[in-house]
């Protein structure tokens, strides 16, 4: 038997413990690392609900959700799993739930993780109340789910709030996509190899992609996307987090500090967008209706809980760049968008072509290497080379190396929020955000949000189960490059 991950006991207090995250990926990441034997035996999951939920109701409802949703299900190791779980009615504005948290976790004495998995508006004033029931002490750490406010300006607010209860060191800022096994193999792959650090800039490397697509609609969360967006949503944190990862200097450890400080200065070295430069580099859309997997489904203003004159975004492309030695004149190609043709996410290196080539090539351009990192559906990486084709005649053709994560060993490969739940109740901050960083993307972000606000254009039409508005393949045009299409 194993080792497992978290070895001390805890205490977890998931607040917004009946949401939207709580049942599509916290539960089940918390049952899988329970099936995995990965987490302490005296480990405790507070789920806070409003007041009036019933114990026995909500116990069946997560059955629900980690059999659909989690890696195996059986009986058996489920009834060990749902004694874990201890319901708790809280009303978040009010003492009394408090209070009972409060007598309950003083009882158990262990370290307490807060987990925030509700609005960001909502975090101060769950501080406050913790704060007020001498809930925080030296050994409490709280995560903070993103977007954390809605554009700079609140953004500090909140953090400076919860400041005022936790110190940075107990602050755990998460983006699950700094979870996914092939975001830290990219790490790996970059810092353990040799090969590979010469060709990592601008003299070796054409322009970097990153797309983050996704199938599905705006589902039931309309309450909460409408106010937010793509940029908000995906951009500001989980696209500009696999920049950084991709763009960073090699760090002198993978302590946090070493890893957070070389992610802020590509961050900070991000040329601002303003200006002119909004409509020439960033693209925003809406989905309309169409065809997405196989079904006709409808526009997004049609959704439930949507304003039919909503001008929120469901995707957004832009070319970012960085301006410091390794990066001049490299662009970084951004996307995110809901309802497009297939749901994935890729880091596309595209290396530039041979200065001078001796073979004939007949697609000379889409024969240049090309490293990609396949975070999903599937995890794993390729590299495209180029080989020759055999027979009588000197051909090149191009052939891809590829390593596959779950070829690696036969295990199932973890879902980010498992590492990322293990990690913070662990007090392992180096795959969450300092302040600064979030600061620094928000920064970075609020002049595209206040021109989008301020400007009477509205987000083009795209349709569903296509790859966006016709802008976004302009975006790319315009330099002469094309979207690597996740074929
Ligand atoms: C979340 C966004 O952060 O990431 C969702 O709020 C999005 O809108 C989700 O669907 C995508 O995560 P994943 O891991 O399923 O790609």
């Amino acid at each position: 038997m194993r080792m497992p991950d978290v070895t001390e006991p805890f205490e977890l207090v998931l607040f917004g413990a009946k949401g939207d995250l709580a049942h599509r990926k916290l539960i089940p990441a918390l049952y899988n690392l329970h099936v995995d034997g990965r987490l302490s035996e005296q480990g405790n999951i507070w789920a806070i609900t409003r007041p009036n939920t019933e114990q026995s109701a909500y116990i069946e409802q997560v059955k629900d959700w980690v059999r659909k949703l989690g890696a195996e299900f059986d009986e058996k190791t489920w009834k060990a799993f749902s004694q874990r779980i201890k319901l708790v009615g809280v009303d978040l504005y009010k003492a009394a739930g408090y209070s009972k948290l409060a007598k309950k976790l003083n009882a158990s004495g262990n370290p307490v993780v807060y987990y925030c998995a509700v609005h960001s508006r909502l975090y101060p004033v769950i501080c406050e109340q913790l704060f007020a029931h001498n809930l925080i002490t030296e050994h409490s750490a709280i995560v903070l789910e993103k977007p954390i406010g809605n554009d700079y300006e609140s953004g500090m607010v909140i953090n400076r709030r919860v400041a005022e209860f936790f110190e940075e060191s107990q602050i755990y800022r998460i983006d699950h996509y700094l979870g996914k096994e092939t975001v830290q193999n990219l790490l790996a792959l970059r810092f353990a190899n040799s090969i590979f650090e010469h060709q990592w800039n601008q003299r070796y490397i054409d322009h970097i992609q990153i797309t983050i697509s996704e199938t599905v609609g705006v589902e039931q969360r309309a309450g909460f996307y409408e106010g937010t967006g793509a940029l908000r949503d995906m951009l500001q944190n989980h696209l500009l987090q696999l920049l950084c990862m991709t763009a960073m200097e090699p760090p002198a450890s993978m302590e946090a500090e070493s890893v957070r400080e070389e992610k802020v200065k590509v961050l900070k070295a991000l040329k601002p967008i303003v200006g002119a430069d909004i409509s020439e580099c960033v693209v925003r859309g809406q989905y309309g209706e169409g065809i997405s997997e196989g079904e006709m489904v409808p526009k997004y203003k049609d959704e439930p809980g949507v304003d039919t004159h909503s001008t929120t975004e469901t995707f957004v492309a832009l070319k970012a760049q960085i301006d410091n030695w390794r990066w001049s004149g490299v662009p970084f190609y951004l996307r995110t968008g809901k309802r497009l043709a297939k749901r994935a996410c890729e880091i596309v290196v595209q290396f530039k072509e041979v200065p001078h080539s001796i073979f004939e090539m007949q697609h000379k351009k889409t024969m240049a290497n090309k490293l990609v990192f396949h975070l999903q559906p599937d995890e794993g990486v390729s590299l495209q080379l180029c080989e020759k084709r055999v027979g009588n005649h000197m051909q090149v053709r191009p052939m891809v190396l590829s390593l596959n994560q779950s070829d690696q060993d036969k295990n199932r490969v973890p879902e980010a929020y498992e590492r990322l739940l293990a990690d913070a109740i662990n007090r392992n901050p180096t795959l969450f955000l300092r302040e600064d960083e979030l600061m620094t993307a928000w920064q970075w972000v609020d002049p595209i949000l206040n021109h989008w606000q301020t400007s009477d254009q509205r987000p083009d039409t795209y349709t569903a189960g296509s790859w966006g508005p016709a802008a976004s393949t302009l975006l790319l045009a315009k330099d002469g490059r094309l979207w690597e299409e996740n074929s």
